[in-house]
């Protein structure tokens, strides 16, 4: 494998390069020697050692690493044991089987007793507006913790039980997910911008018992009254012969009027004029956050787990529309999510870190919560949006609680990018160190101005490529170590054994393109699907035995590293979010007036993609904007404000293949008025093509 050489040098210390490759003329950049000199991992050559023998010896490697948490009893067996191959009988993937732990002993109770940091910010917490502020240190939140257990406890929550939560971005949420975790009880959190209706179908699939919400809350100048989604939520579930007995609910919006209490969001009362917001209340179902605290006690005891117990459930989308339940386990996750963020954001104990993601997505369970506090580390938790009050509100954070480690989203990016450097250059930005990114392929020309403008080109940027399932990142540079090429995720993490297949599943050697696949297990990957291991087979391990497959494309160039193509499969990647064309088509289809629907990616400055969606209406209904705006409305109600259509576009009928299935391809095409279509023998009427290409104008946008 070649290495880039570092050839010019550009302000603040990073080498760039032209490369001569046909197909990657893309630029590369040495890390700066500032952040070499004191990184964990300070060369290439270095980070090729440790991760040959986290190869090779990965049972060493880990068990290294796990030397560093608490356990209350040691692994009694082997330390993994696994099979990868369908062909071989039943998929399955155990590390540290039989060793007892508790996640939630290892990221509080371990780091103030045993690290004495009890009295470290774990979070600066910064509200929607920016006069809300508070924070709470590691002392604080095992507190706040111990009593939200017991509330738990008394509630008759145990070991194994489910737990769902909706809530946006409060201390709250941390102290829930965490007591969840201390009990043994599995968290699942559905990110508080889905619909009632997905709320309701995650807690049915996993028969929740309790729910945990909110009262309201802003995001940006959108009032959003969780409550009430929440009580729509289970009277849906309810209809369906499934009630949950128990709704605690957080006073979050009328917080000002509890006065300060011993709440961990001391914040001051909230400078916004507070509409009524109408919160119905069920007699017997729901209980307030701050009440049940009241009459909690201060110590509890975990439940000790099973390093192979279960975590945590997090939906994603699947191919198939129904969502997918991923389950993940105390004792892998922990170890991964760990050592990724101690690596891949180069911890330092000083460090104040800002992952922006929501942690109603695996970006926030494990680099909100889980990562940053298994390093006693200081993070901002914000509830906000980059835009509110106005454009440098990401900036005006970063220099408030001077941000070292900033991690978000290239459509973040994008949308920034449109208002220019000013509202970034407004701040001083100097603390800032590493730059990451996360959720999609983030586009050169994003990557160079984050790295220009957001870095001042002192910052070198982690682009890590990870899923759901991983727990953690996959391919992604190493701050200190990695000459980064925009665009690409570089090189594996530790434990991480990636390979290129072709479609015969044939392992292709040097500069390739195809299927990205992993080979060997890593301790964060996912264990089950939740209530279906056979999903979980067919999805990641059927089409190549013996490998796990991302479904995601990629290259890999000449040097060695990867860049990833995009998905595979039905798959839709929305401002980072995936989301299933099948979904979207069945939320479509219930409208009265649609009979088919295809739903396709298109091209979107911000969004990265967004969705175009084609309708082909029942008899007797007219294509109009009041039924566009209707079909939007529909998918808003069914799935999230996230997955609204930018483009729907009559179609009498759609292209199909002789045997019926409908050509996205060439969909893809007509939405982008693109006429060269390729091979198109296996169409099965070709007018029909012709007669989409001229509705395109009628597409209401
Ligand atoms: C995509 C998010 C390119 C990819 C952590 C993957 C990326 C899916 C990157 C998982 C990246 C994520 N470069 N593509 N750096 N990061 N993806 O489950 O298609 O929400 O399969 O997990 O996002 O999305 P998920």
């Amino acid at each position: 494998m070649g290495l880039p050489e570092e050839r010019g040098r550009s302000g603040g210390g990073s080498g760039v390069r032209e490369e001569a490759g046909a197909r990657s003329r893309a630029r590369s950049w040495s890390p700066p020697p500032e952040v070499s000199r004191s990184a964990h991992v300070p060369s290439l050559q270095r980070y090729r050692e440790l991760h040959r023998r986290s190869l090779e010896e990965p049972r060493e490697f880990w068990g290294d690493i796990a030397k560093e948490f608490y356990w209350k009893t040691p692994c009694p067996g082997p330390f993994l044991q696994y099979n990868f191959d369908v062909t071989k009988g039943k998929i399955f993937i155990e590390w540290m089987k039989g060793a007892t732990t508790n996640i939630c002993y290892n990221v509080l109770d371990r780091i103030v007793y045993e690290k004495k940091l009890g009295d470290k910010v774990a979070f600066y917490w910064e509200g929607n507006e920016p006069e809300e502020t508070t924070q709470i240190t590691y002392r604080e939140l095992l507190v706040q913790v111990c009593h939200f257990s017991n509330v738990l406890r008394k509630q008759g929550i145990c070991k194994g039980d489910r737990v769902a939560i909706y809530m946006p971005m409060i201390p709250e949420l941390v102290v829930a997910m965490l007591a969840c975790a201390r009990l043994g009880a599995l968290h699942s959190i559905v990110f508080a911008g889905f619909s009632s209706e997905s709320l309701c179908e995650r807690i049915l699939d996993s028969s929740c018992s309790l729910l945990i919400t909110t009262d309201a809350f802003y995001r940006g100048e959108k009032l959003v009254n969780l409550k009430e989604l929440a009580d729509e939520a289970l009277e849906k579930c309810r209809e369906k012969g499934f009630p949950v007995r128990c709704c605690i609910v957080v006073k979050h919006l009328g917080r000002a009027e509890l006065g300060t209490g011993d709440s961990p969001s001391q914040s001051p009362p909230i400078k916004r004029p507070c509409p009524d917001v109408q919160i119905s209340w069920n007699e017997g179902v729901d209980m307030w956050w701050h009440e049940l605290m009241q009459e909690a006690g201060d110590e509890c005891e975990p439940e000790w787990c099973d390093a192979e117990d279960p975590l945590f459930i997090l939906y994603t989308s699947g191919s198939t529309g129904k969502p997918k339940g991923v389950v993940h386990t105390v004792g892998g996750y922990m170890l991964y999510v760990a050592t990724t963020f101690k690596y891949v954001f180069d911890f330092h104990a000083e460090d104040v870190f800002w992952c922006t993601a929501d942690i109603g997505w695996i970006t926030g369970h494990s680099y909100v919560t889980y990562g940053p506090l298994a390093n006693g580390a200081t993070s901002v938790l914000f509830e906000g949006i980059p835009t509110y009050p106005d454009t440098s509100r990401l900036w005006s954070i970063v220099d408030k609680y001077k941000v070292t480690k900033f991690y978000t989203a290239p459509t973040a990016i994008r949308l920034l990018m449109k208002f220019g450097d000013e509202p970034v250059t407004r701040h001083s930005r100097a603390s800032l160190q590493v730059l990451g990114t996360v959720g999609e392929p983030i586009n050169p020309e994003a990557w160079l101005w984050y790295h220009r403008v957001v870095g001042a080109q002192r910052c070198p940027i982690v682009d890590t490529f990870w899923q759901t399932e991983t727990g953690g990142h996959m391919l992604t540079p190493l701050p200190g170590a990695t000459p980064m090429k925009p665009g690409s995720a570089t090189f594996p993490f530790f434990g991480v054994a990636p390979a290129v297949l072709n479609e015969s599943g044939e392992e292709l050697e040097g500069e390739a393109e195809g299927y990205l696949v992993f080979k060997q297990p890593w301790p964060g990957i996912m264990r089950t699907v939740y209530g279906n291991h056979e999903r979980f087979e067919t999805t990641y391990f059927k089409k190549f035995p013996g490998y796990y497959v991302t479904g995601d494309g990629c290259r890999r160039d000449q040097d060695g590293y990867y860049w990833i193509t995009g998905r595979i499969d039905d798959m839709l990647n929305v401002s980072g979010h995936l989301l299933s064309t099948a979904e979207v088509e069945s939320a479509l289809v219930e409208h009265e007036a649609v009979a088919e629907a295809a739903v396709v990616g298109h091209p979107h400055p911000v969004k990265g993609e967004c969705l175009y969606c084609f309708v082909t209406l029942c008899d007797g209904h007219t294509f109009s904007s009041t039924l566009t705006e209707e079909l939007k409305k529909q998918i808003r109600e069914k799935i999230g404000p996230i997955a609204t259509p930018d483009y729907i576009q009559n179609a009498p009928s759609l292209p199909k293949t002789r045997s019926g299935k409908i050509m996205r391809r060439v969909l893809r095409k007509i939405a982008q008025n693109d006429h060269d279509l390729g091979d198109m023998s296996t169409v099965a009427d070709p007018s029909v093509i012709t007669q989409l290409f001229s509705h395109r104008c009628l597409t209401i946008q």
